[in-house]
C-alpha cells in the first residue's frame, strides 16, 4: 500500500499530514529516506520509521470515552505544558491519540483511540457524524434565535449547515440549549450563539452519533465496547450515504 495510507492507518495523522512528513523527509523505508511521492510498503515486509522510531500497525485497536474537563487541551502534546487529555491515560500502553477535538473551555465527551481508521470515520466531514451539546447561555433565548440556529447562521462566509436546537431551560438570568450538529468547525457552536446574538458560558458535549457520555464522571475514562464501537462506525456509513444522495 501507498506509504502514506500505511503511516495513517498506524495512526501517525491524517493522510495529507502524513504526506508532508514524507516530503519532508522525516520517513524512512528499510533504512532510506522515502520522500519520493509514491512509495508504497508491504506491511510486515518493509521496515518503516519516522523521525528514527519505528512505526508499526497496532494489532490491538482501543477506544475509550472521555469526559473532559475544562483546561484539558486536545491535542497530544502542549508547548505552553498544559495537561492534555492524554494525561487521563497514564496507566494505558497504546499509542492514544484525540478523535477530533474540543476547545480547552468546553467539556464532555472525547473518544481517544489508537485506531486510525476508526479516527478518520469519525472526524471526516463526509461523514457528518452528529455531535450533540448542552450550551449554558447568559440571558433568554428568543424562539427567533432558536430558529436562526436551526436554520443556520454565517460563519466565515458560510451558512452552518442545519442543526437541530430544544431549549431545556429559559428565563431572564439564564438559558439552556440542547443542539445538535454535523459539522465540526473552529469553535463552532460557540460561533454559532455569538452569531445568533447570544453568549454561551459553559459548553458541554453530551453525546457523538449513538453514543452518550451517560454518567461517565468529568476527568474518568472507560473503554468502549465492540457493539458500541460498530454503532459509531454505522452511523458514519449513514452520514456518508446521506451525503452522496
Ligand atoms: N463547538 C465549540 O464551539 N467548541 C467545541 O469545543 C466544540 C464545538
Amino acid at each position: 500500500m501507498r506509504l502514506q495510507r500505511y503511516l495513517a492507518l498506524c495512526g501517525v495523522a491524517s493522510r495529507r499530514k502524513c504526506e508532508a512528513l514524507i516530503a519532508a523527509g522525516r520517513v524512512r523505508v528499510n533504512g532510506a529516506v522515502a520522500d519520493r511521492p509514491g512509495t508504497t510498503v508491504v506491511h510486515g515486509a518493509d521496515r518503516v520509521e519516522l523521525d528514527g522510531r519505528p512505526v508499526e500497525l497496532e494489532s490491538e485497536t482501543v477506544c475509550y470515552m472521555l469526559h473532559k474537563e475544562s483546561g484539558v487541551i486536545s491535542t497530544c502534546s502542549d508547548p505552553r505544558g498544559r495537561p492534555t487529555v492524554l494525561s487521563y491515560f497514564t496507566g494505558v500502553k497504546q499509542r492514544l491519540y484525540p478523535v477530533g477535538r474540543l476547545d480547552s473551555d468546553t467539556e464532555g465527551l472525547l473518544l481517544v483511540t489508537n485506531d486510525g481508521m476508526l479516527a478518520h470515520r469519525l472526524t471526516h466531514p463526509r461523514f457528518e457524524v452528529e455531535k450533540t451539546y448542552v450550551a449554558y447561555l447568559r440571558g433568554q433565548i428568543a424562539g427567533r434565535q432558536a430558529r436562526m440556529l436551526e436554520r443556520g447562521v454565517e460563519l466565515d462566509g458560510a451558512r452552518t449547515a442545519p442543526a437541530r436546537v430544544e431549549v431545556l431551560e429559559s428565563d431572564s438570568g439564564r438559558s439552556t440549549v440542547r443542539i445538535v450538529v454535523r459539522e465540526g468547525r473552529n469553535r463552532q457552536v460557540r460561533r454559532m450563539f455569538e452569531a445568533a446574538g447570544l453568549q454561551v458560558f459553559r459548553l458541554v458535549r453530551v453525546q457523538i452519533g449513538p453514543l452518550p457520555l451517560g454518567t461517565l464522571k468529568p476527568g474518568k475514562y472507560r473503554k468502549l465496547g465492540p457493539h458500541e464501537v460498530q454503532r459509531l462506525l454505522d452511523e458514519a456509513a449513514a452520514g456518508e450515504f446521506d451525503t452522496v444522495k
